[in-house]
């Protein structure tokens, strides 16, 4: 199904319409907000606006596939892959894959349910990065730094959108 999509497209898209929708991003002093842009069967596409100081923990997305892409300021990415998808114990260690600082225009891909990431936010402004997950989820995992999935959580919107 990925193959079928063009993920530079999708994100280009929402990127004409800028002007539209990053005024209505729900804000908050600290973390980030995820506010969903567009949503198919296939796809849907976010916009995270990240606060200084917001961090993620190690999470995957699913088992979906995951395109993100900073439009605005700069995001310190630490990626991993998990050795083995039901290494839910953390027998196996999370393997790094490597460490990043993401800026305008840069982003990931990860394909798998093995593809783990952390995102943060060390800038002391604002940082804005598009996300496509394909398909949509609704639970996602956390892990420690050992790679035991120590929690299952539910993908929340701080705001739904259709531009
Ligand atoms: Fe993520």
């Amino acid at each position: 199904m990925i193959a079928e999509l063009d993920i530079d497209r999708i994100i280009a898209d929402r990127v004409v319409r800028r002007s539209h929708w990053e005024p209505l991003l729900p804000r908050k002093k600290i973390g980030y907000t995820r506010s969903r842009l567009y949503a198919s069967e296939a796809f849907e596409v976010l916009a995270l606006l990240w606060f200084p100081g917001a961090t993620t923990p190690i999470h995957d997305h699913g088992a979906s596939y995951c395109a993100t892409r900073v439009l605005a300021g700069e995001l310190h990415v630490t990626r991993y892959l998990r050795p083995d998808a039901s290494n839910d114990d953390g027998r196996i260690p999370l393997q790094l894959v490597g460490r990043s600082v993401q800026q305008i225009g840069e982003g990931d891909a990860m394909e798998s349910a093995r593809d783990l990431h952390s995102v943060a936010n060390r800038a002391t402004n604002e940082a804005l990065s598009i996300h496509v997950y394909a398909p949509r989820y609704s639970e996602f995992g956390i892990y420690d730094a050992s790679g035991v999935r120590i929690a299952t959580a539910t993908a929340r919107y701080d705001a739904v959108f259709n531009f």
